[in-house]
């Protein structure tokens, strides 16, 4: 039997999400939304581009959660997108009825799946789906930090005019306003960036990642995001699926580390078939180490919001 990856949400970013799937050849793609016919037709359309772009696999579209049963890994992209002038939290309540109903669900029919978070605010949701499944912490985990460290090299090639692909970028804390990048673990093929970019536009590019999002939000008008999100979240499930033991950053349950506790935060982890292997404890300077811990107090305060 094929393996078999569930996309919840069949909106912007499930189906870059599920097209970027389907042109990896990992596995079927089932995509679920409760609106009728839009995941049957964007899976049908996807499938129509197979001859083409070269895949076999089965991309097929449900409004029905039992089209999840036996899916190794389950991304969930289901909940609002913001708009310009909102922040990712300002769709916490909404998104926390929406994905704790899918928690249920993937509960029900896929008790042994991976479960990827991509919905937003996402550190929060990805808590929230953790508690709402009862899955192990390895099980569970959030895409952001991926996405903020690609926004990151993103800008420092675009600084330096050379090959992003010669890029490295190291971004911890929660996915908004509170994220960290850390220079000092972002390299251009192996040199530390304090070494080729001054401190100043240092820190206008660390700015900009911190509002990478919203930058494409007023751009867009309507939606956020989505290609470069669903790139992010495929890289993930590549690492799983593939047992590749990639160190990315990603929220992950801490237990005391980083002086952490009790929530979901973007750390350093290793990813691979066991989904999070391990979480890296990176040395933080004092002042890393206080914007990590102001990140964290913000995200508690959310996840009181939504009864934690
Ligand atoms: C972003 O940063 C949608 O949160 C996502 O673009």
């Amino acid at each position: 039997m094929n393996k078999k990856i569930a996309v919840v949400g069949a909106g912007n970013v499930g189906a870059a999400v599920a097209q970027y799937l389907a042109e990896a050849q990992l596995a079927d793609v089932v995509m679920v939304d409760i609106l009728d016919g839009i995941p049957q037709g964007k899976a049908l359309d996807l499938t129509q581009a197979g001859p083409i772009r070269g895949y076999n696999c089965r991309v097929t579209g449900s409004n029905d959660f039992a089209a999840i049963k036996g899916s190794d890994i389950v991304v969930v992209t289901a909940g609002l997108a913001r708009k310009p002038g909102m922040t990712r939290e300002d769709l916490l309540n909404k998104n926390a009825e929406i994905v704790g109903s899918v928690a249920a669900e993937i509960v029900k029919h896929a008790p042994n799946s991976f479960v990827l978070i991509v919905s937003n605010p996402l550190d929060i949701m990805t808590y929230h789906a953790f508690k709402k499944t009862g899955f192990p912490k390895n099980r569970v985990f959030g895409q952001a930090g991926v996405l903020d460290s690609i926004r990151f090299r993103t800008f420092v090639a675009m600084e330096l005019n050379v090959a992003v692909t010669e890029t490295q970028a190291m971004v911890l804390g929660g996915h908004g306003d509170t994220m960290v990048p850390l220079p000092r673990y972002t390299t251009v093929a192996g040199i530390p960036i304090s070494e080729l970019i001054p401190a100043d536009r240092i820190e206008a590019i660390s700015a900009r990642t911190r509002d990478g999002g919203g930058e494409i939000v007023k751009l867009l008008k309507a939606g956020s995001a989505y290609y470069a999100p669903a790139a992010a979240t495929v890289d993930m499930v590549k690492a799983v699926f593939s047992d590749q033991k990639k160190v990315l950053p990603a929220s992950a349950y801490l237990e005391g580390e980083y002086g952490l506790n009790d929530l979901y935060i973007g750390v350093p982890v290793i990813l691979g078939g066991k989904g999070v292997e391990k979480v890296i404890e990176l040395k933080l300077t004092a002042d890393e180490k206080a914007m990590l811990h102001k990140s964290a107090a913000t995200y508690k305060e959310f996840l009181q919001i939504i009864g934690y």
